[in-house]
């Protein structure tokens, strides 16, 4: 008897913004285990059961999973609407890029000098 391989499950590159981080990542996974998979720490006060808000970023390119419930329950229509989300209870549909409003990391992001 051969084995059949498992095809890989489609995968995704999630840019973190303003931390600078990129990830690839596996669709059907939510964003919030992306950014933690990016070394990037996004505040968790319900555990990922999308209660808290706590979580909240913001979709700036790509596609995403449609609103769940949960989010359409606790987030404003036109705040939805501005592209923000519940990390915890979205996943890519494509190669997206996210924006971390600071309050939703567990950590500040420290100031970037060049030159
Ligand atoms: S972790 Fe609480 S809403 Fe996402």
């Amino acid at each position: 008897m051969t084995q059949q391989q498992q095809p890989d499950p489609p995968s995704h590159l999630v840019d973190l913004e303003p931390v600078g981080r990129r990830t690839r990542f596996s669709s059907g996974d939510f964003l919030f285990e992306a950014a933690q998979s990016a070394g990037v720490g996004l505040v968790s006060l319900c555990g990922g059961n999308g209660w808290c808000e706590s979580c909240l970023i913001r979709v700036v390119e790509g596609e995403v999973s449609e609103p769940a419930f949960v989010e359409v329950d606790y987030i404003a229509a036109d705040v939805l609407a501005a592209g923000f989300r519940l990390a915890c209870q979205t996943y890519p549909e494509s190669d997206i890029k996210i924006d971390i409003p600071p309050a939703s990391l567990t950590t500040p992001p420290r100031l970037r000098v060049e030159g």
